[in-house]
């Protein structure tokens, strides 16, 4: 990164740390214009970040991938979230020839039998898709808040993201769990039913689980890893 974009990364984060998700978003849509999008997931962050979005501007990019092993309920969400806002939630798809070369080779269900090849279905189902989400973008917005897990903990409103060569905005950084489910109460924002089911946080059908009370909201994640391996490189560091 060059020094100039270091600096102004810095500027931004002390400029904008006592605005709300909502003026942070307005700012770097109209900073960015045609640069900017947004990568939801469907989760309950993400969909905060959707109602903000189109109260802003419904033309705005957002994005979602999917993985060809989402929940049902998943896609009964990307529905009733287009429908709710107008908008179009545009969709990528991993590449058809690389999954069904790597399930012929390794197995349906390859991800239980190593991190290893957990990280290849990762990869080729998401990050391989991202990339191409990505393709004339200087700036991605997520849903990530420091809460959500030790690897998120040092997190900044503004990142420089290494990996992908983008500027990286986290709206909801400082969030707690509690504020984004008043604002979807308050706002009646359309959210994934399995939340109500144990489910904090929804990525894959087979790579989720719901949690016990108790448990960190994180934990249902490839539930069979240690936390600290637990990203799937979307948000991982170099
Ligand atoms: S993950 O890396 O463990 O899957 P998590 O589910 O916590 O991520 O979501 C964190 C952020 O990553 C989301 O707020 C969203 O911005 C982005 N993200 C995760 N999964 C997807 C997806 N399938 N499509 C688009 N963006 C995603
Ligand atoms: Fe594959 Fe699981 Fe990663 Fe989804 S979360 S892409 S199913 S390893």
């Amino acid at each position: 990164m060059d020094l100039q974009l270091q600096q102004q990364i810095s500027e931004w984060n002390e400029q904008l740390k006592d605005a709300s998700a909502e003026e942070v978003i307005r700012f770097f849509l109209s900073y960015y214009k045609q640069k900017v999008a947004f990568s939801s997931s469907l989760g309950a962050e993400d969909q905060v970040i959707t109602h903000m979005i189109a109260n802003i501007d419904k033309s705005a990019t957002i994005f979602t991938l999917d993985t060809g092993r989402v929940f049902p309920e998943t896609y009964d969400l990307i529905h009733a979230t287009c429908s709710r806002y107008d908008m179009n939630l545009k969709i990528y798809f991993p590449d058809a020839e690389k999954v069904q070369q790597m399930v012929n080779e390794k197995g349906i269900n390859l991800f239980y039998e190593s991190v290893e090849n957990r990280k290849l279905c990762c990869s080729v189902r998401k990050m391989e898709p991202l990339g191409r989400a990505f393709k004339g973008l200087d700036t991605w917005i997520c849903g990530l808040r420091h809460e959500q897990s030790i690897t998120r903990r040092n997190l900044h409103l503004v990142e420089w993201d290494e990996t992908n060569q983008l500027v990286k905005i986290n709206p909801l950084i400082n969030w707690t769990e509690e504020e984004v489910w008043s604002f979807i109460r308050d706002n009646n924002v359309p959210y994934n039913r399995l939340h109500t089911q144990g489910f904090p946080s929804i990525g894959c059908q087979p790579c989720t689980r719901a949690i016990l009370p108790g448990e960190d909201v994180r934990a249902g994640r490839w539930w069979w890893e240690n936390p600290d391996t637990k990203e799937c490189g979307l948000h991982a560091k170099r």
